[in-house]
């Protein structure tokens, strides 16, 4: 089977290609810089310009396309950068689309990376994939935007699975590292009251759920995180056991956030826990299941 990844070049990318290819996987990857086009052995480059609707090659031979390109958003959210935020992820999909409608009417799923910020801040709920409504902020609105262009590829008859990430814990790059790096030399302390809900998944359960969808082909949407979320202090507590460091300093109240972060600091203050019920009835199986693996792994 011939995989085609978009963001192969990111956190997440990088480790799903890996693993794509031991699986034995023919492996394709799209990439805006030429001089990453033979950035990764046994895998074939594609330039790409998302922007111009532009892709070198057509997805002729490719069965599986996963999504995963999408501009950072832990960046100032003005009016340019949430304009690139929100385009790099649709104008990567609307390049796929027209390339798929011209030369691909094989293709038979395509895999769109979200997030759970695609849910309100709400202490009290548990999100499932049927919430009815998006959350009222840019990424209820980034999320929306873009999970409505990936289901403009079941017209076509393309299978779409969705997968909502949570917080992605990696040693290799992402939010975990300087959470932990905090942590390690002491100055680690929590945002706001603590008490909000961090829906988090290790790195390979996010692996692990796309090559389970690809596999059996599940499609709809997936919260995409472990099923044991955590109260933001828990996590720096569990951290702070795991390194044997204390944690004495006092939280940072959410004011300062939200003077200096404006918006942005929904990223930090947020309360969600996201279900991974309906993963798990489908049949997968957490590797990192607790926080507490989770971490002793990640510090090894
Ligand atoms: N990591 C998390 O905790 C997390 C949580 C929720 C959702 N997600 C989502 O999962 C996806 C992958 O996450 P990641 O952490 O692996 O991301 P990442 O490390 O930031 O990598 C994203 C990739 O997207 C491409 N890209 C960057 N800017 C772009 C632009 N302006 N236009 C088009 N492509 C661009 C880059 O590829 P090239 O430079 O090769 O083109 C890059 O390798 C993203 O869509 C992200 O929003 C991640």
């Amino acid at each position: 089977m011939h995989i085609l990844v978009t963001g192969a070049t990111g956190l997440i990318g990088r480790q799903l290609v890996k693993s794509l290819l031991l699986q034995q996987y023919q492996v394709s990857f799209c990439t805006r810089s030429k001089n990453k086009l033979n950035s990764i052995a046994n895998c074939n480059g594609i330039y790409w310009d998302p922007n111009a609707l532009h892709i070198d090659n057509s997805l002729q031979n490719v069965d599986v396309v996963v999504h995963l390109a999408g501009s950072t958003i832990m960046q100032a959210w003005n009016h340019k950068n949430r304009k690139r935020i929100l385009d790099s992820r649709v104008n990567g999909l609307r390049t796929l689309l027209k390339n798929q409608k011209e030369f691909a009417p094989q293709l038979q799923q395509i895999v769109v990376a979200s997030a759970i910020g695609a849910y309100p801040d709400d202490a009290n709920c548990v999100f499932e994939e049927d919430y009815p409504s998006y959350a009222n902020n840019f990424l209820g609105e980034v999320t929306q935007e873009l999970e409505q262009n990936a289901l403009a590829f079941r017209s076509l008859n393309v299978p779409v699975s969705i997968l909502r990430f949570g917080l992605v814990l990696s040693k290799n790059g992402g939010a975990y590292l300087p959470i932990s790096k905090s942590v390690q030399f002491g100055v680690g302390s929590c945002f706001g009251d603590g008490q909000q809900w961090q829906s988090w998944i290790h790195i390979t359960d996010v692996i692990g759920i796309i090559g389970f969808v690809i596999e059996h082909r599940k499609n709809g949407v997936f919260n995409t995180v472990a099923p044991n979320p955590v109260r933001q202090i828990t996590l720096l507590q569990t951290i702070a056991r795991i390194l044997k460091k204390p944690l004495w300093l006092p939280n940072i109240p959410s004011f300062v956030f939200k003077t200096v972060l404006g918006e942005r600091a929904v990223l930090l203050l947020a309360s969600q826990q996201v279900s991974a019920r309906k993963i798990q009835k489908e049949g997968f199986s957490f590797q990192f299941p607790n926080l507490e693996q989770a971490i002793v792994d990640l510090e090894q």
